[in-house]
């Protein structure tokens, strides 16, 4: 049915709109699958763990291959029998983080290279629609270091690290403006969960005339 992926820097708030879009679309009486990347099947949950544990050297094309096998792995097990049974699939990260920290973070492959390999990695699947919340590396750290858990792997990288990510995100953005919408991440929770139900409903209506007709706005 749809494909809505959520994307941004580690803190941003993405899982925590990606967490309460899911409810809002069960209390709709939504079918959902919500899923987290790198992770969602057994496979892709102990590339996870490599993939993050601080006490490994990683390079970074092996850093792109695994982020892409457990992405592999999630999309055949779990993403597309979900979209054949009608739901609505969220995703908490999908191939843009690629692009973003593997591409521009580590400056492992160009952009175009890793659209198509993202083709491959996908099967040509792509999201109906991305959100990406986007706030300052301070906002995003201070986020992070409120939440009390150790830095993973990824987390480790430098305030440069993520200077690039954040702007290979934006340069995404503009690159697929039907795609992607911004968010302002800096506005309260509850700000940012209307802007995207608004937008959801709009999706939804297209894709259903009879969906959720009078229900509220926010
Ligand atoms: P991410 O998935 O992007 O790493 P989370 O959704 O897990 O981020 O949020 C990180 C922390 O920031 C959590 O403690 C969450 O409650 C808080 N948070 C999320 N969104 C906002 C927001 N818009 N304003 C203030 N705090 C937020
Ligand atoms: P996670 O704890 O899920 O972070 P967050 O809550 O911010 O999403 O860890 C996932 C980490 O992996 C995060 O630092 C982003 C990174 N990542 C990549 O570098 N490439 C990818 O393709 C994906 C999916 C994630």
């Amino acid at each position: 049915m749809l494909l809505l992926t959520f994307e941004g820097i580690d803190g941003s708030g993405k899982s925590t709109q990606a967490r309460l879009l899911d409810e809002r679309l069960r209390e709709e009486g939504y079918e959902t699958l919500l899923v987290r990347e790198p992770g969602g099947t057994a496979f892709s949950e102990r590339v996870r763990s490599l993939l993050l544990d601080p006490s490994l050297n990683v390079q970074p094309f092996a850093e792109l291959l695994l982020f892409s096998a457990a992405r592999a792995q999630l999309v055949a097990e779990r993403i597309r029998p979900a979209l054949e049974a009608g739901r609505i699939v969220i995703c908490d990260r999908f191939y843009d983080s690629t692009t973003a920290y593997q591409g521009a973070g580590r400056g492992v492959a160009e952009p175009a290279w890793l659209q198509s390999f993202h083709r491959r990695v996908t099967g040509d699947l792509e999201p109906d629609r991305t959100y990406l919340v986007e706030v300052d590396l301070d906002t995003a750290k201070r986020r992070r270091d409120a939440e009390d858990a150790a830095n993973d792997r990824m987390e480790a990288a430098g305030p440069a690290f993520y200077e690039r990510v954040g702007r290979a995100y934006a340069d995404l953005a503009e690159a697929h403006p039907e795609r992607i919408r911004r968010l302002d991440g800096d506005r309260s929770i509850d700000a940012l969960r209307a802007t995207i139900w608004e937008d959801v409903r709009v999706l939804l209506d297209a894709e259903d005339g009879t969906a959720i007709s009078g229900a509220g706005s926010s």
